[in-house]
């Protein structure tokens, strides 16, 4: 498998039959399906239909393989760091659950985070341990300063989003996972708004844990996501999750054994949702065919001409307060117009987009066409005068 560059976007446009029912535009909330991805499932599922956990339309292992030596591609770490799980917040509970903190430790989380990486720390504060919240920013530099002047002496965990799912602003990993590091606090990383988005590398921004969805920025199924660890922490973390498929050698059920397998796959826990694994498989070979990084300028690019767009009928949008920071969120909002209103309006002509913080937000993806984005403009002018 080899990376090309891809300049006729048509081809992936075609791919995906919600361009002809409407247009989508809420992908970092949810990715509809394309028609190769359907063509893999249904093959695996005749091959299973006819042999069961026989067939060999698709095996296990490879498929696992497969999905974990592309990601370990995109963030940068080693396949055994990675573990196939269901969601962020199930990983951020299996992280959360690991640490040994005590009474008087103060975990940070994001102003207005996504409920998924707060709830599985709230356990802590019965416990005796804090959670802080760091005051979001209209820049990554503002951002980094309000980093700094929370963590104090108590600070031993810092949880936190790759890009605010709110206003689409990226957070400087790097320099916050090297602050983080010199003051020895752990930096765990919700990547849903981030892995496929912006280029996540783990050992750059010396972090430790991250958990993402795979059905945003990495068009995958629903209900199906990645966990890694980095290989010095695992034994760190304490493991109240055993399962059958926890323990090394697992197919062989009998006699019941201790040790845990080696790899970050011990959190895989049980039997998997193998259905959604070759789907993520089909929409992880097409992205790394594309070039991560294609798709990524692509995404940019159509944030971009819709931003462009909306600026010139008057809309303010949160990019403008970063420019130096690429994006694929585009938040905005008019004044005099109730957002609510607009969001619904849009729906009903075939526009999906959500309302986040009383604003319109727009996520487009590389099977978006610009003369979608030029309707949407065309929609925002006529409600908004
Ligand atoms: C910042 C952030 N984290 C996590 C998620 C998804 O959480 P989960 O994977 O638990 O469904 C989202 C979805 O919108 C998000 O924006």
């Amino acid at each position: 498998m080899s990376s090309t560059t891809i300049t006729d976007w048509k081809e992936i446009q075609d791919l995906y039959p919600i361009n002809e029912e409407m247009i989508w535009l809420n992908n970092c909330g949810t990715t509809p399906c394309n028609v190769n991805t359907i063509r893999s499932v249904q093959e695996y599922l005749e091959g299973y239909s006819r042999r069961g956990g026989l067939t060999d339309v698709r095996r296990y292992p490879t498929v696992k393989h497969t999905i974990r030596k592309i990601i370990a591609g995109l963030v940068n770490c080693d396949v055994e760091e990675l573990s196939l799980i269901h969601h962020t917040n199930e990983g951020m509970n299996f992280i959360s659950m690991g640490f040994q903190l005590k009474s008087g430790d103060e975990i940070l989380l994001l102003e207005n985070e996504y409920p998924s990486n707060v709830y599985p720390w709230e356990h802590w504060k019965e416990k005796g341990v804090s959670l802080g919240f760091i005051p979001m920013a209209n820049t990554p530099d503002e951002f980094l300063e309000n980093l700094k002047r929370s963590v104090t002496s108590k600070t031993k965990v810092v949880s936190l989003s790759a890009v605010h799912w709110c206003t689409g602003m990226p957070f400087p990993l790097e320099e916050i996972g090297n602050f983080l590091d010199e003051q020895g606090i752990e930096f765990v990383l919700d990547g849903a708004q981030g892995v496929g988005l912006v280029p996540i590398d783990v050992r750059k921004m010396k972090l430790k844990y991250v958990a993402f969805p795979a059905w945003k920025w990495l068009l995958g199924p629903l209900g199906l996501g990645v966990l890694y660890i980095r290989e010095d922490r695992l034994d760190r973390l304490s493991f109240p999750f055993k399962g059958t498929s926890s323990v090394s050698n697992d197919e062989v059920y009998l006699p019941y054994r201790g040790e845990l397998k080696t790899g970050t796959d011990r959190y895989e826990i049980s039997t998997v949702n193998f259905i959604d694994w070759v789907y993520f498989q089909s929409s992880l070979e097409m992205l790394f065919k594309i070039g991560f990084h294609s798709a990524m300028e692509r995404v940019y690019e159509l944030a971009d001409y819709l931003g462009e767009g909306m600026k010139n009928i008057g809309f303010q949008l949160e990019m403008d307060h970063f420019p130096d920071y690429k994006t694929g969120i585009v938040v905005g909002t008019k004044e005099g117009i109730p957002m609510d209103e607009l969001v619904s309006y849009l729906k009903k002509h075939g526009v999906m987009c959500a309302l986040r913080l009383g604003k319109v937000r727009f996520s487009p993806h590389i099977y978006n066409r610009k003369d979608q984005l030029d309707r949407v403009v065309q929609l925002l002018g006529s409600f908004s005068g």
